[in-house]
């Protein structure tokens, strides 16, 4: 037990390292990479992300575009989402000098079988080979390499969670609610629209932490229901929507499991795909 305890902790340090390192590498791209890259693209609800790592599994690049045309996976606007990643592989290109072949890409767990491959559709009218279909809790679990652990994606839309166990996700699971909820919950606090609210949410520009609280909780109820009477060690949270303040707190006093937040959770998934 006090083994997996310490693996977990230095797969935690790995995965921060890589993190902080990874977030430097917005639209500029590390020198020294070494071997071939491997691609990864994420069509998320609130942005689509292009990633690549080098032989090593090192981050190499990031860029990112605002998209609309997935909604939890599901491809709402088809042809918005193939020119989101058409552009992103354009820059790519531009910035690494080298031909964005072919990539990764995920679908949040539970989505029926025909959305997913609508995934893949993107990235093949994009002009990208689809070399793996996954789902994000998986490859979240690509980057972090956690041995037993709870692995919760809190993205825009909905929120995935993946249980580990020795190093296997044994169960997946995908609810609704995310970042958006948290929007429209500061929206109807402040008496403001939802996207001055979600920018207030982003910059920081006043103190959130007693407004979300509860939208937090919510989330945390939801990984609660979704983990059922199993006993976990610990809970981590990755993806854009948990970066608000103290969300890791407010769910280890809720769920009375330790919690682990990640600097730039946003990144864990669409790095896994990469990885994937
Ligand atoms: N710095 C930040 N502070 C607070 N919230 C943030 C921050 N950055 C991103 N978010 C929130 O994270 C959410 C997007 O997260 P993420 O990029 O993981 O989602 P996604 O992958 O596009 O969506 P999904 O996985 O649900 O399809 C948005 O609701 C956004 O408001
Ligand atoms: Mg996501």
């Amino acid at each position: 037990m006090l083994k997996r305890t310490t693996d977990n902790a230095k797969s935690v340090k790995a995965a921060e390292a890589f993190l902080r390192r990874a977030a430097k590498l917005l639209r500029s791209p590390r020198e020294d990479a070494e071997g071939g890259l491997r691609f990864g693209v994420d069509l998320g609800t609130a942005t689509v992300v292009l990633t690549a790592v080098d032989e090593a599994g090192s981050p190499v690049y990031w860029d990112f575009a605002r998209c609309n045309a997935v909604r939890d996976g599901v491809v709402v606007n088809f042809s918005d989402a193939v020119d989101a990643v058409r552009k992103l592989k354009a820059e790519a290109e531009a910035a690494l000098g080298i031909e964005v072949e072919a990539a990764a890409t995920a679908f949040p767990p539970n989505v029926p079988e025909a959305e997913a491959r609508a995934c893949r559709f993107v990235l093949e009218n994009a002009g990208i080979e689809c070399r793996v279909l996954t789902d994000e809790v998986s490859a979240a679990q690509m980057l972090l390499r956690l041995s037993d652990a709870v692995i919760v994606d809190v993205g825009g839309g909905s929120t995935g969670v993946g249980i580990v166990q020795n190093g296997k996700i044994v169960l997946l699971d995908d609810r609704p609610g995310g970042g958006h909820h948290l929007d429209l919950i500061v929206a109807g606090a402040l008496k403001v629209s939802v996207e001055e609210a979600e920018d207030i949410k982003r910059t920081g520009r006043k103190d959130l932490t007693a407004i979300l609280r509860p939208g937090v909780e919510r989330i945390a109820a939801s990984i609660q229901s979704q983990v059922g009477g199993r006993t976990v060690s610990s809970v981590h949270l990755v993806g854009g929507a948990v970066r608000v303040p103290k969300a890791d707190e407010i769910v280890e006093r809720f769920l009375n499991i330790p919690t682990v937040a990640y600097p730039h959770s946003e990144l864990v998934t669409p790095f896994g795909i990469a990885l994937s």
